[in-house]
């Protein structure tokens, strides 16, 4: 059996899933009239709080559209040194904005209120204008880890009060929201947009939705368009997001317990790892390239994300029998070395 545990961007749409997508009404979302696009939307804006929302064809193009709507050329944009926006999207935020990324230290993947305030310049004419604050939650690149609650709370009123708009890469925030029990509007009130993508954990083969103020996603919608996302019969890729909001959320739980059993498992073979807050674990190995090939060779398929460090990430089709077979694998692994 084949085990690929790379990433949680590797499921295949389920059968109900395809099910419902063959079913869907569609029509041209780009003229505006794909029922099926814009119940998506509605769900994604009344599930996070927020006024309105927007169907993107990626999380990467959701984050550098809420980039660029919320910043003028020349502003300074503050994010964690790792965060997706600026270390994995091919240096959009330059290209596509114009904008200065501040990389700031977020140990553990959080950003610590007082490092990004004491970071703010006063306005003066030599510095570039910090007008957003990025956060990403789960933190993919510290292996899942949640934000409480009361951090975002307090970066996101004293960026209020600063005047910085608060921009959430909420890629696997539905793991977050089942981690701590807690809705997404919960998370999503102390940002002024929020993205999550629905071809991650929740299963669905395309899609992200970026949701924030009526105005703001409207001119969200022209950039979108100006980046070439204008998809026309999307309805079928909506009816799979539809799905996965409606079947997939809390099921999130079955993907951070098999993180734990492989973590457990891992630490008590001799492995080093993260300690997975939800569905990411980052595991110590020498050589891990060669590792990974060894792994592969007996089914189990991971990321060297260094030359040390492998990433394995949970999602929903690995099961407990994958998770075990890639326990073995790891065991074979730890006898050679
Ligand atoms: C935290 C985070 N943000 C954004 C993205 C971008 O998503 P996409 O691959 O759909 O562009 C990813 C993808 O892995 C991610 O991990």
């Amino acid at each position: 059996m084949i085990v690929d545990l790379r990433s949680d961007t590797v499921t295949r749409p389920s059968h109900p899933m395809l099910e419902a997508m063959m079913r869907a009404e569609v029509g041209d979302d780009v003229l505006g009239d794909d029922p099926s696009v814009q119940q998506l939307e509605a769900m994604a804006a009344q599930l996070s709080g927020k006024d309105a929302a927007l169907f993107t064809p990626s999380g990467t193009m959701a984050n550098q559209i809420a980039i660029r709507c919320w910043t003028q050329p020349g502003d300074e944009v503050l994010m964690d040194a790792g965060a997706h926006p600026f270390s994995y999207e091919a240096g959009a935020p330059g290209a596509i904005s114009g904008v200065l990324v501040r990389q700031l230290p977020a140990p553990g993947g959080i950003l610590d209120p007082d490092t990004v305030f004491s970071s703010i310049r006063p306005a003066n004419d030599h510095f570039a204008p910090p007008t957003l604050l990025c956060i990403e939650n789960t933190c993919n690149h510290a292996g899942g880890t949640v934000y409480p609650l009361e951090t975002l709370e307090t970066l996101g009123s004293g960026a209020a009060e600063l005047g910085l708009r608060v921009h959430l890469d909420g890629a696997r925030v539905f793991n977050a929201c089942v981690a701590q029990g807690v809705d997404l509007r919960d998370i999503a009130c102390h940002a002024d947009s929020v993205s999550f993508c629905l071809s991650k954990g929740l299963g669905a083969p395309v899609g992200s939705v970026l949701c924030g103020p009526k105005e703001w996603i409207r001119r969200a919608r022209r950039v979108r368009k100006m980046l070439g996302g204008g998809m026309r019969q999307s309805g079928y890729l909506a009816a799979a997001g539809i799905y996965a909001l409606s079947h997939n959320i809390a099921r999130l739980v079955d993907d951070h317990r098999r993180a734990r059993r492989l973590y457990d498992g891992l630490t008590s073979m001799g492995f080093t790892s993260t300690e997975p807050q939800t569905n990411i674990l980052y595991v110590d190995v020498p050589s891990a390239r060669v590792a990974a090939e060894g792994l592969a060779a007996r089914g189990v398929h991971t990321i060297a994300t260094g030359k040390d460090v492998i990433r394995l990430v949970t999602h929903l089709d690995v099961d407990d029998a994958g998770v075990e077979q890639a326990l073995s694998a790891f065991g074979a692994l730890a006898e050679r070395t």
